[in-house]
């Protein structure tokens, strides 16, 4: 243990440090490795000590937070985003209230479609400003790393301007960002009568998109009117070969079959699954791909059957959560919101909830060695939280409860003096 710390935080109510030798499944996903009054070191930007009130003394430290009793955890990590877009959407909640389908609102040119004008027609720089500023907001509920995907631009020019609007912000924004190229995000006007092309020329982009750094994972749009499941395959196998990682958007609104398709092609994650299948699950569960489950995106929809966490969950499939933030399905960077739905429509408890957007989280973006948990070692990033405990979170909805993050040691967003929040209701 080191005698000198940069930060020190003491009298944590309850710390969950969520740690893990690798993601969880089944009853593991019961353990939050939950620690009572107790203090953590940070050095260098690193962990140096976690422990009981008693192991501090004797410590001398740059800045001590009290943190009066109050709940800590990781920085929480939000495993599917579309952060990067132009423009927004408000025009469409009329037609959701007409009843109009998501997928009637992109055959007719909308949808999707509509972002991907915007976005085409904003400057990179304005990209970077509108992407930076969602970031921001994201930061203040407590989420230090993320992933972004690209997918509103459906040409060269505008995939590769959102993808490096992503690189600058990774290098420049204190949130860790781990970039997914969407190219086939939907088939764009220009190649409506041949999709297969328009694949093509999103294969093309890989080898710059590989050279120049720019996504680590490809993903595509596995739906009804937009990519069958063997054009998914196809294009999904020349990305692999090329050395990405995969993800896919899978029976999101019809069952298609795109949940067992990453299972077969061991993609690191299948994404959204309202629809999959029994065979579908029992397949996630034998090869580890990760479900990341979006209720916030079915919600929004105003879809009454949601993904199967439950049975998920109870087959030992590793399932994490994630906002889905676009501008379409899911316009909240509140992913403290998403912790309410997970709760209520996919009945997860609250110990499955904070795993799926911890550790799990961390490993559906390849992140699970460095971020998602508090260990000895590791990057310094946390959330100081205004309750009590942690049971507290999905339950109080709505608002956020984040009091201070700390991200690489460093504190970034501060709502207010730590005052005691042990008062609003008993321990648990
Ligand atoms: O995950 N389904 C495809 N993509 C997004 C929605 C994008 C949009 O509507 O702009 C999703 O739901
Ligand atoms: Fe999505």
């Amino acid at each position: 243990m080191k005698e000198y710390v940069d930060l020190l935080l003491i009298n944590i109510g309850q710390l969950l440090t969520m740690e893990s030798v690798g993601p969880k499944a089944g009853k593991a996903m019961q353990d939050v490795g939950l620690l009572e009054d107790a203090v953590v070191g940070i050095a260098n930007r690193k962990i140096v000590f976690i422990g009981e009130r008693e192991s501090a003394s004797g410590i001398q430290a740059g800045q001590v937070i009290d943190c009066q009793g109050k709940l800590v955890s990781p920085g929480l990590v939000d495993p599917h985003t579309h952060v990067v877009f132009g423009g927004s959407r408000e025009h469409e909640m009329a037609l959701k209230q007409q009843g109009v389908p998501y997928l009637e609102i992109l055959q007719q040119g909308g949808g999707i479609l509509s972002t991907v004008e915007s976005t085409r027609e904003a400057t990179e720089d304005h990209l970077y400003e509108k992407s930076r500023f969602h970031l921001d907001r994201m930061l203040s509920y407590g989420v230090t790393t993320v992933e972004a995907k690209s997918g509103y631009g459906l040409d060269v020019d505008t995939e590769l301007k959102q993808l490096k609007v992503a690189k600058r912000l990774q290098q420049d924004h204190p949130i860790d960002l781990v970039s997914t190229f969407l190219g086939a995000h939907a088939i764009p006007h220009e190649y409506k009568e041949d999709p297969q092309a328009f694949l093509t020329e999103m294969i093309n982009m890989l080898d710059l998109i590989k050279k120049e750094n720019l996504a680590e994972f490809v993903d595509i749009f596995t739906e009804t009117g937009v990519f069958t499941v063997e054009q998914s395959r196809e294009y999904l196998k020349k990305a692999s070969e090329k050395g990405f990682g995969l993800k896919i958007h899978a029976d999101e609104i019809d069952p298609l079959g795109g949940t067992e398709l990453a299972a077969e092609l061991g993609a690191i994650s299948a994404d959204h699954l309202v629809g999959a299948s029994d065979h579908g699950i029992q397949k996630l569960a034998e090869t580890g791909t990760i479900a990341v489950l979006l209720p916030g995106t079915t919600f929004y929809l105003g879809k009454e059957t949601f993904a199967r966490a439950r049975k998920m969950i109870d087959e030992n499939v590793i399932v994490a959560l994630a906002t889905d933030f676009n501008p379409g399905s899911c316009p909240t960077e509140n992913i403290q919101l998403i912790m309410t739905f997970a709760a209520l429509k996919l009945k997860m408890t609250p110990e499955e909830i904070w795993n799926a957007m911890t550790v799990n989280a961390a490993y559906a973006i390849g992140r699970g060695e460095q971020a998602g948990q508090l260990v000895v070692g590791r990057q310094a990033d946390l959330v100081i939280w205004d309750a009590p405990n942690y049971h507290y979170l999905p339950y109080h909805y709505g608002v956020n409860h984040v009091n201070t993050v700390i991200k690489n040691g460093e504190v970034v967003s501060k709502r207010r003096e730590v005052s005691d929040t042990t008062s609003l209701s008993s321990k648990s």
